[in-house]
């Protein structure tokens, strides 16, 4: 996992928590990189389920719910670090049906290393969007929480639906939008 994902998870540990959280769950966890992410390093997913287990013990919030939460500010943060995937860009729509064959393809060229899920959109109406999510790693939630960041960003109003068709493993998971009348 790269290691951009890890320093924006730390900042937001340390901006909802305190430094004192973010550095409790660091040294609570066994980790070979010590924390000493950079963002264009490559670690083990490891460590990212380390932190969360540990940042879920102490604060009583479930796994599920903190990656929902840290998926809607990493679409913030993802805005603001690679502008160039939002520019032209109006829509939750229209971000969501170039994630699989434009952004993540350049992510993929600026990381070689990265370890990307699958997204397949399929437009069902002008209305509704299926996108299914596949990945070898359980982040559907993580998955939802960035949707629901995009729909936060453009400022819409979506419903998301998400259903689990991997035994609840979270690897397999598809996604109904359905944009509500304004
Ligand atoms: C400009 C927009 C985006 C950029 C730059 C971006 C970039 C990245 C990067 C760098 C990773 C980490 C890969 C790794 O650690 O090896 C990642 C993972 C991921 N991305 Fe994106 N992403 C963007 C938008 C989105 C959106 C809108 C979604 C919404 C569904 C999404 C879903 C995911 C998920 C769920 C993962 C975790 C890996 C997995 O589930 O297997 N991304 N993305």
């Amino acid at each position: 996992m790269k290691g951009v994902i890890f320093l924006e998870f730390l900042n937001l540990v340390e901006a909802k928590f305190g430094l004192d959280m973010a550095d409790g769950i660091i040294e609570s966890s066994t980790l070979a990189s010590n924390a000493a992410y950079t963002a264009v390093g490559t670690y083990p997913f490891s460590e990212m389920v380390s932190l969360i287990s540990a940042l879920s013990e102490r604060t009583g919030v479930s796994i599920p719910d903190l990656l929902q939460v840290y998926g809607e500010h990493l679409l913030g943060r993802f805005a603001i670090k690679y502008p160039v995937h939002f520019e032209g860009v109006t829509s939750t729509f229209q971000l969501l049906e170039k994630l699989d064959n434009t952004i993540h393809v350049e992510v993929m060229k600026l990381y070689p290393e990265a370890e990307l899920p699958r997204f397949y959109p399929n437009r069902l109406a002008e209305h509704v969007l299926e996108m299914t999510y596949r990945s070898d790693k359980p982040l559907s939630t993580l998955a939802y929480g960035l949707i629901a960041g995009c729909v936060g960003h453009f400022n819409e109003h979506i419903d998301i639906a998400m259903d689990d068709r991997s035994d609840e493993a979270q690897t397999h998971v598809i996604f109904t939008l359905t944009r509500m009348a304004a």
